[in-house]
């Protein structure tokens, strides 16, 4: 358990930022599973909220069930990030977060995300900006610097230190690495030497030893999950439940699976026609359009819900054509429910 100013995160896990993944219907299902002790938003554009983008806006929507929740912005103006942030604090958020770990061009040429680790001075302007903004807690997430060259994230924590963060996330790894090689966590451990306000430990944990060794030898406070988490909410369970000192629950079977994967899905169509509920989706003036696109938004993270079970490839290959709830309702219930997951 770890403090970020006033809010209490218990356990030490986070569920990580991602784009187009960690939205509010994902979000939800991690949180009923596996009871992280945070949750991030997917990053949302300064600039477009700037410019009143309702779809950016969206991603902004909490539910109440999922706190404590930080909202991820990402920007290179300092006055744009602020007006921003208090966005942010005035949907709900408990904790605002500054994206300086995005590493992908779209993002970079404008001189946010991980381009400010090459401009210390414009990164701890945007920082103190967001941080005097808002009453809410206001942390950053970073790689450790541009390129092997420079590991700029001691000296950066320490300049937002100064300006009055609240946590420090590290992905450890380079932003010119993208997603290559594997995430060093030596790094997390010299950084936390710089760092007084919680450190928190991010790249490539799979499971509860993971996390355990991660904390062990780095001395960080918590630890942030990505991509293991995506449509498998119980690999964040087992993470969590590691943490906790807990038995770690069996593998789910292959009906909470199917069912999962349904509540996504119908949690999505809810969210992208505007209503709390499915139910209340079908009453939704223009419902096949909203639904249309949801499902298609989801054609990436519904068939790794069935990764691995027998004949996944061919259910895999429905999914990707469907259009209507109906549709992955039917392909879903095609597979054998009877057959047995071996309990790790
Ligand atoms: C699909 C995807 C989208 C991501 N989007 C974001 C983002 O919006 N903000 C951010 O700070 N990091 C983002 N990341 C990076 C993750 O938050 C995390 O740092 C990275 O995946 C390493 O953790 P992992 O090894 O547990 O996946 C994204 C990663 C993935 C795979």
């Amino acid at each position: 358990m770890f403090h970020v100013g006033p809010i209490k995160v218990d356990p030490p896990l986070v569920l990580a930022p991602m784009e187009d993944v960690t939205s509010l219907p994902m979000r939800l299902i991690c949180k009923r599973i596996a009871q992280p002790g945070l949750v991030f938003t997917e990053f949302v554009s300064a600039m477009a909220i700037h410019h009143g983008a309702m779809k950016t806006l969206k991603k902004m929507k909490i539910h109440p069930e999922e706190r404590p929740l930080a909202i991820q912005i990402f920007g290179a103006e300092p006055e744009i990030m602020a007006e921003t942030a208090r966005i942010a604090e005035e949907m709900g958020a408990d904790i605002v977060d500054i994206n300086m770990g995005c590493w992908v061009p779209k993002v970079c040429k404008t001189g946010s995300g991980a381009a400010l680790l090459k401009d210390p001075d414009q990164a701890t302007k945007i920082v103190d900006s967001v941080v005097k903004a808002v009453k809410v807690p206001v942390t950053v997430k970073v790689r450790a610097g541009w390129d092997y060259s420079s590991f700029a994230a001691p000296e950066l924590a320490r300049r937002f230190q100064d300006c009055g963060i609240k946590m420090l996330t590290l992905h450890a790894r380079f932003a010119k690495q993208g997603f290559e090689g594997e995430a060093d966590w030596d790094l997390i451990r010299r950084l936390r030497e710089s760092v007084s306000v919680p450190l928190i430990g991010n790249g490539d944990i799979k499971t509860p030893e993971d996390a355990l060794k991660m904390i062990r030898e780095t001395g960080c406070d918590g630890v942030m999950v990505g991509r293991v988490a995506i449509s498998n909410p119980w690999a964040l369970r087992a993470i969590s439940e590691g943490l906790q000192g807990k038995p770690i629950t069996c593998d789910p079977t292959i009906e909470e699976r199917i069912e999962t994967a349904l509540l996504h899905a119908r949690l999505q169509i809810a969210q992208e026609a505007e209503v709390e509920t499915f139910e209340e989706s079908r009453t939704v003036h223009n419902i096949a359009l909203h639904e249309q696109r949801a499902v298609r938004s989801l054609r990436g993270q519904l068939p790794m819900y069935i990764k691995g079970i027998p004949g996944a490839a061919q259910i895999r290959a429905e999914l990707y054509r469907c259009d209507s709830y109906e549709d992955i309702e039917r392909a879903m219930y095609s597979i054998d429910r009877t057959l047995v997951v071996a309990c790790s």
